[in-house]
């Protein structure tokens, strides 16, 4: 699949079976998160990697993973990401993004499925992890194998705005 074919077959997978993500599978998805850029290269991600039965109940106290066997915690360090000067603008939230879209792209490319997690009590993942204060805990990625029937790649054409709704040329 080239890369529009693996943007386009991704969808938010929300049962999964009991299977294990093989550790090849998720080393792969760990270096795509290592390669994802982040703004100045200042890289304040940091990725808490759940797995154990022990770990996912922890993670069911914040939020729904949809019994997935396995969840990346994207982290993001508050005195380590980029300001912008002008307005003070930091890049936690960006820099966490692409990690995850990257580690979603990868877990499609691999054949598993995935959905991306913002509904969850940050308070909850803070202090059942035990983060330091400093790091800010900003999306789930729960992946896993779908046990469900994949969405269709064409859903976009009715699923998404139109092309030139969303796009502009020089002017909005
Ligand atoms: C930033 C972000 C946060 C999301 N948070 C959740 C979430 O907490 N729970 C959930 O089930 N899906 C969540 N999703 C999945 C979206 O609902 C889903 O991507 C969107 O409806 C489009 O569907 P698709 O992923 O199947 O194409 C989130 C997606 C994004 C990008």
């Amino acid at each position: 699949m080239n890369f529009l074919e693996i943007a386009k077959s991704r969808y938010s997978v929300r049962s999964y079976t009991e299977q294990k993500v093989e550790p090849e599978k998720l080393e792969k998805i760990l270096q795509a998160a290592h390669v994802a850029p982040t703004a100045a290269n200042l890289q304040p991600i940091r990725l808490i990697v759940v797995q154990s039965d022990e770990g996912l109940a922890k993670i069911g106290k914040a939020a729904n993973i949809y019994h997935a066997p396995l969840a990346v915690i994207v982290c993001s360090s508050h005195s380590k990401a980029w300001t912008r000067p002008f307005d003070n603008k930091q890049t936690v939230d960006i820099d966490a993004s692409i990690l995850t879209d990257h580690m979603m792209l990868e877990a499609t490319e691999l054949g598993l499925g995935s959905v991306w997690i913002c509904y969850f009590k940050a308070d909850i993942i803070k202090k059942e992890f035990k983060l330091p204060d400093d790091l800010e805990p900003i999306n789930i990625l729960a992946i896993g194998y779908a046990n469900e029937e994949p969405a269709d790649p064409e859903r976009h054409e009715t699923q998404r705005i139109p092309l030139n709704e969303l796009v502009n040329y020089e002017r909005l």
